[in-house]
């Protein structure tokens, strides 16, 4: 008898140790992406570490690793679903893997600009496709967040489609974003973001799609003689966690951070336009590259050239999804 209360008045202790332990030991949240801190992005993951630290001080430490320094694309999915990482925000193109209805956002010339995505995204099914889409995979999409349209830079000047004949391209692991090139002759290859300025350099490919600021911040425009401001397509995350990480969080911490996420998405979208802006001044009077505007009727050339991609996957899309995105352009 004796034995048994010595035996439960020392779990008893344990167990208050432990819980005292867990009061102090701040809950790590280790933040991974690929992009550089001066990004829409990297801004956005310093901005959910100063106001999650700030709001949950003592409960809620925020680590970020940005520029692929502790996962790259190739691993940051897999690290997310061992627990080695707690939020990630890939770009929507690299979820090709874990649901084929993402691949809507990277079909060509379907958003006018960034303000035509975040109104699709506010509506029920953009709200649908960033909750149920990856959730059997474990995945919760906690956020939309913007990056901007996508241009194109090569070793040669593009101006119509046919210039892009025969050149190969870097492009982001998915099926539509080859299609895309593919429907111009080119020759596209899939590669890890953090490889893309090296195999430029080389020559590995000659050319590569998109925006300004991961353009500016990665250097590509120092290895690349001409930029043609196609705005042909876009870069968009998905902010995402381990699912039972964000829902075994004690409800007030993950209510806190449920908040500070959506203030983040707010000023994050709100000022993406601005990064990418200013860095294609940035980029211009740099002088390494040549700035190429397309005319309008150039314009409507490679929106032609590119037009079968949709044929191509609107069965695995769905039409209704497509016709709902091409509705948020204003004026259609
Ligand atoms: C890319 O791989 O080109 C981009 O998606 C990188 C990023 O996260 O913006």
């Amino acid at each position: 008898m004796r034995f048994i209360v010595a035996a439960v008045s020392a779990a008893a202790l344990a167990l208050g140790l432990s819980a005292a332990a867990e009061a102090q030991t701040p809950i790590k949240i280790k933040f991974s992406h690929v992009v550089a801190e001066s990004t829409p992005k990297g801004q956005g993951a310093l901005l959910f570490k100063q106001e999650a630290e700030k709001r949950l001080p003592g409960k809620v430490v925020v680590e970020v690793y940005p520029n692929s320094s502790l996962f790259g694309d190739a691993k940051e999915m897999e690290a997310l679903a061992l627990g080695d990482v707690q939020i990630i925000a890939p770009s929507l193109s690299k979820f090709d893997k874990f649901t084929k209805k993402l691949q809507l956002f990277d079909l060509p010339f379907l958003f006018d600009d960034i303000q035509a995505i975040d109104r699709f995204q506010k509506t029920k099914l953009g709200q649908s496709l960033l909750e149920d889409s990856i959730k059997a995979k474990g995945y919760k999409g906690l956020a939309y967040w913007h990056n901007g349209m996508k241009q194109m830079s090569a070793t040669r000047a593009l101006r119509a489609p046919a210039d892009a004949k025969g050149l190969k391209f870097r492009v982001q692991p998915s099926n539509v974003l080859l299609a895309q090139f593919q429907a111009v002759g080119a020759n596209p290859q899939k590669m890890a973001f953090a490889e893309v300025y090296q195999a430029l350099q080389v020559g590995t490919v000659d050319g590569q799609e998109n925006t300004w600021s991961n353009i500016y911040s990665q250097k590509f425009h120092e290895v690349q003689k001409y930029i043609t401001e196609t705005n042909h397509g876009v870069v968009d995350y998905i902010v995402v966690a381990n699912t039972q990480f964000w829902e075994k969080l004690p409800p007030d911490i993950r209510k806190a951070l449920d908040a500070v996420m959506a203030e983040v998405t707010v000023k994050t979208n709100k000022t993406a336009d601005e990064f990418n802006e200013a860095d294609k001044k940035k980029i211009i009077a740099a002088k390494t590259s040549e700035i190429i505007t397309l005319t309008k009727d150039q314009q409507a050339q490679w929106r032609k050239a590119m037009e079968p991609v949709y044929k191509q996957f609107e069965g695995e899309i769905g039409k209704d999804l497509i016709q709902a995105a091409l509705a948020s352009n204003k004026g259609s």
